[in-house]
């Protein structure tokens, strides 16, 4: 592609960056649309940061938006790699962020729209701050984890496809009279698990934020069998820990024990671990599905289409009035622009007081406490 193309008034980059999740190309066809109502050129990013870097653009046009709102994945393709961070073949890292400073420039940028996840958020207020650069971002993650936003788009896919699995392994949890335990993502928050769970009518649901405790979810499953139910659902986050666990990782942040490498059996995943053990503890078969990357595929919900367009047309609305350094985000019922420095390291937690932990636990769902 030409550098400094264009006779438009504005000419802006975009790329995506971090995992794939459903509605990025909605968040793009949004950008896209939007910014051509003013004349304004839209330059696509391959490959995250990396293409930024290694100077890979594409033009997106009317043509390259189109048919892009139920599409999954990213059209632009996506990297984690970070400008200050950049992988190296002999396994070193550098500093490339001048490099992507001197490319925006040299494609004539007047911003970057970053569609990213926390990481993300980090670094393009990196690339704000220590490169002078005009920034603006949306939020997306199927983890939800990103603070100053209510929601980002992924998560409600997610989500659902999560929900529907949980609905699925119920006909063989009923049938075959099984403990079904069901691993999702989520990193290291809670809020795929807590949803998904609430939603598909878990019986146990274990998140980082609720470290737990064998017995507590012994007691709940034996108690469901002494009731008469033969079957229970499991829904465990990927970063669930138990509170011994827990506690070794705050000792060992306060010095007062060293890392302890086979304290947890590593050998298995956490879930067929603790499937193992509540199969032996509460005496019925007791299977696991991770669900693994197929919570991030597909077409988005259209919660999530509609979510991302109206991200994508306020970061639009933001280039416009040249208010940048802002990430887009859903407040209440509103969109709004939320200072990337106040968002950039920040992460959003499930808090154990958080209204969907109080619903659990009033259903008596168990969260291992
Ligand atoms: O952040 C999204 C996410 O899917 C997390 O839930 C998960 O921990 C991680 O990405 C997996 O990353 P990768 O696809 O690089 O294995």
């Amino acid at each position: 592609m030409e550098e400094n193309i264009g006779s438009q008034t504005k000419v802006v980059g975009i790329l995506t960056s971090g995992g794939d999740c459903p509605g990025l190309n909605a968040a793009i066809r949004a950008v896209g649309k939007s910014l051509s109502e003013h004349d304004v050129e839209l330059v696509g990013i391959l490959d995250g940061f990396t293409g930024l870097i290694e100077h890979r653009v594409v033009h997106l046009g009317f043509q390259e938006l189109s048919g892009l709102l139920t599409l999954g994945g990213t059209i632009l393709g996506t990297s984690r790699n970070k400008p200050h961070k950049m992988p190296q073949q002999d396994g070193s890292y550098i500093d490339m962020t001048d490099q992507a400073v001197e490319n925006y420039h040299r494609l004539g940028l007047d911003c970057l729209v970053c569609l990213g996840g926390g990481g993300t958020q980090k670094n393009a207020f990196r690339l704000m701050s220590q490169g002078g650069i005009n920034v603006v971002t949306l939020p997306k993650t199927i983890d939800n984890d990103i603070w100053g936003t209510d929601l980002s788009f992924g998560y409600d896919t997610a989500m659902t496809i999560a929900c529907e699995a949980i609905d699925r392994l119920h006909s063989t949890a009923s049938s075959h009279h099984r403990i079904m335990l069901i691993d999702v993502m989520g990193h290291n928050t809670g809020w795929l698990a807590l949803g998904a769970g609430l939603a598909g009518g878990a019986d146990v649901i274990l998140i980082p934020e609720i470290p737990y405790k064998l017995d507590s979810i012994y007691s709940t499953l034996r108690k469901r069998k002494e009731q008469g139910k033969r079957f229970s659902i499991v829904v465990v986050a990927e970063g669930a820990i138990s509170q011994k666990e827990a506690e070794h990782a705050q000792n060992i942040r306060d010095g007062l024990q060293t890392p302890c490498f086979n304290f947890f059996p590593h050998q298995i995943p956490r879930s067929e671990f603790l499937a193992n053990l509540i199969e032996e503890e509460i005496g019925l078969e007791t299977r696991v599905t991770t669900l693994g990357h197929l919570q991030r595929g597909g077409i988005p919900s259209p919660t999530d289409r509609v979510l991302a367009t109206r991200l994508g047309v306020a970061a639009a609305e933001h280039i416009i009035k040249n208010d940048y350094g802002k990430m887009m985000a859903l407040k209440g019922p509103d969109i709004i622009g939320i200072p990337l420095s106040e968002v950039a390291g920040e992460k959003k937690f499930v808090t154990p007081d958080h209204s969907l932990v109080n619903t659990a636990r009033s259903l008596s769902i168990s969260l291992g406490e």
